[in-house]
């Protein structure tokens, strides 16, 4: 084994063992796409899968866990949001499975649902949005914490992961952080590392995986989209709150505009109340993301998509896509070693 790649493995170490992983890369759960053949496929690869959960009732998520089980005996986790109104019946499917490590997503996991989880058996994984909300998550007993960008696909907040990572890396030292949200390269993972990450999470790269069950239409969209074509929901007025999500531009992004202004009018001329209207503007994606991801409707689905799209320009099998990152990484690691050797 090279110097380089011994230095990586040091690197990411405490990721690693706390994934149970050859390499500490996890493939973020993304609904509707982070199912058993992606999932297994991340984990046989030496990375860490991540079932998607989403809106699946427990008798689902049950089926899809054993029909994981059956493609891996990897480790692999459970991504659950927090305001699925069955997490309950949720997290004891994943006990009774002998789920290893359960993420909870989605907002701020209460802290009953974090101890019943652990008393299950899981390590649990949260996503802390600053540094006091990961100390405070912490103390409520999250095993690790994920920081996620702006650049991510899907649902965004605010801050950017380089800012978050300056922000959270140096003074979250007593669990395993991981780096998640525009990472499309190891030269990044890298950078991460170095800075006090335990390793990393990537979603949009892995969509066009081969052994991924996304549509070959959605897969298209995002072999051609640059990063810029992956941007956050517009929002036409601050009185009618739209969920951020980042996502590429497409025929219903652009009618979701004339959309909210439509909605919007109807409430101004008294047709309707203001939580009505609400409710209909929030009613516009759903079932969007399964009618693109699933149908391949890429008109009127949510192309869910990071920034990082511009970096995806071929469909892999997953093995070549972890191999890449590893490779980049051990290179730009390998190219400092010459430096330093030289000077
Ligand atoms: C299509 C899509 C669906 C996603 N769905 C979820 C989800 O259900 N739960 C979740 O926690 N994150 C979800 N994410 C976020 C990913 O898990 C991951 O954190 C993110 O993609 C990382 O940023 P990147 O896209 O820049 O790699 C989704 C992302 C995408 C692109």
């Amino acid at each position: 084994m090279s110097l380089a790649r011994t230095h990586l493995d040091r690197l990411w170490r405490r990721g690693r063992d706390f994934l149970g992983t050859e390499v500490a890369i996890m493939g973020g759960a993304m609904s509707w796409v982070s199912e058993r053949h992606l999932v297994a496929a991340i984990s046989n690869a030496g990375g860490f899968g991540v079932l998607a959960c989403g809106s699946m009732p427990p008798a689902l998520l049950a089926a899809e866990i054993e029909g994981t089980q059956a493609l891996t005996d990897r480790p692999f986790g459970v991504n659950l949001i927090t305001m699925h109104p069955q997490l309950a019946e949720l997290i004891e499917v994943c006990g009774r499975l002998r789920v290893g490590h359960v993420v909870l997503a989605g907002g701020l996991p209460q802290a009953s649902s974090i101890t019943r989880a652990k008393e299950l058996g899981a390590k649990v994984m949260c996503f802390a949005p600053t540094a006091l909300f990961g100390k405070k998550l912490v103390r409520l007993g999250a095993d690790a914490l994920i920081i996620e960008g702006t650049e991510a696909g899907g649902h965004i907040g605010p801050v950017s992961t380089s800012v978050l990572a300056q922000e959270i890396l140096p003074v979250v030292r007593d669990v395993p952080v991981f780096v998640a949200g525009g990472i499309g390269r190891g030269e990044v993972i890298v950078s991460y590392l170095e800075m006090g990450a335990a390793g990393v999470q990537l979603g949009t790269r892995f969509v066009c995986a081969t052994e991924c069950v996304a549509h070959p239409n959605f897969k298209q969209a995002f072999i051609r989209a640059n990063a810029r074509d992956a941007v956050p929901s517009a929002q036409v007025d601050p009185n009618f709150p739209v969920i951020p999500v980042r996502a590429l531009t497409n025929p219903a992004s652009q009618r979701f505009i004339t959309f909210q202004h439509d909605v919007i009018g109807r409430f101004r001329k008294g047709e309707i109340d203001q939580k009505s209207a609400q409710l209909e503007i929030e009613h516009y994606w759903a079932g969007a993301l399964r009618k693109a991801v699933i149908d391949g409707d890429i008109e009127n689905g949510s192309l869910m998509a990071g920034q990082s799209v511009g970096m995806v320009s071929r469909e892999q099998p997953t093995v070549e896509i972890i191999a890449d990152l590893v490779d980049q990484a051990v290179r730009a690691l390998d190219s400092r070693e010459t430096l330093e050797a030289t000077f």
